[in-house]
């Protein structure tokens, strides 16, 4: 006996086209995406490493940032010892709801150590708390003090060097900081917001474009450091990604281009 082919039906047909037509321009988006643009445009190749030779780069910045003229807060010595390391890992918990009560200048001083402190040397160079490729260390740590013990409110960048606060901007800027980080009131809550921005020439002028994959790593080295010094001081801390950029870069004085903020990390009295 004859087999039977039974016909595709319109709507089969219909389906199929969509599909196809789906996926087709599915590939077609993600090929153009601006992410799968700038991972391929940063993935290392023989020939990619051999280009990268001969491209002109950028002048080295300077290593340490300061600001000349600015109030000066020296920071206590970090000699604080807590929990074992395993113990902070296995409590570690992203934390959005802090108590009112100050957090001392202490503990301050000791978190900005563990996200950026000078630890040692390394063929004569100074080094510090978290790695950074080619020991070029492009981030930088400003501190948005909203409820400090005997610290008043204000944006402070971090001097590496001296171990102390730059006070660049007094005032209370809690409600600018939930604004730009679209309004989660944790970062008005907390008694800090540690801004990691990236001087981006710094790790460019050695690694050219792959540079920049290199300076998101880093903040996640030293939101980690801060994440787990927090949990062994008995604090709480929250990691922040989602925030108007132009906003914050704004509100640091930076300008987004050769320095932008790239992370948000807020810490507070359980
Ligand atoms: C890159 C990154 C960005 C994040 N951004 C935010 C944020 O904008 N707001 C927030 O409340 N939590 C943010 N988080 C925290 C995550 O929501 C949190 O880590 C996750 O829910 C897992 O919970 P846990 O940290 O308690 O383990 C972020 C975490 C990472 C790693």
């Amino acid at each position: 006996m004859k087999e039977k082919i039974s016909p595709i039906s319109p709507s089969l047909l219909l389906a199929i086209v969509i599909l196809i037509g789906t996926t087709a321009w599915g590939e077609e988006v993600s090929k153009s995406s601006i992410g799968e643009r700038f991972h391929s445009s940063t993935s290392l190749t023989w020939s990619g490493v051999l280009e990268d030779l001969l491209r002109a780069k950028p002048k080295l910045p300077p290593l340490y940032k300061n600001y000349p003229g600015a109030k000066k807060i020296s920071l206590p010595k970090p000699d604080y010892r807590g929990m074992v390391l395993e113990e902070a890992i296995e409590k570690r918990r992203s934390v959005r709801e802090y108590s009112s009560r100050p957090l001392e200048l202490s503990q301050v001083s000791q978190i900005l150590f563990a996200a950026q402190g000078l630890t040692g040397g390394l063929h004569g160079k100074p080094v510090r708390a978290a790695p950074s490729a080619g020991a070029l260390y492009p981030v930088e740590v400003y501190v948005i003090v909203n409820n400090v013990d005997g610290l008043q409110k204000g944006i402070y960048h971090y001097s590496v060097l001296e171990h102390a606060l730059e006070l660049i901007k007094p005032g209370d800027f809690r409600s600018a900081i939930i604004s730009a980080g679209l309004k989660q009131e944790m970062l008005g809550d907390s008694g800090v917001t540690f801004v990691l921005s990236a001087i981006f020439d710094r790790i460019r002028h050695k690694y050219g474009e792959r540079g920049f994959r290199y300076v998101y790593m880093e903040c996640g080295h030293v939101s980690q450091n801060i994440s787990l010094q927090a949990v062994s001081l008995g604090l709480g801390s929250v990691s922040v990604g989602a925030f108007l950029d132009h906003k914050i870069n704004e509100l640091i004085g930076v300008d987004g281009k050769r320095e932008a903020v790239i992370y948000l990390h807020s810490v507070g009295r359980i």
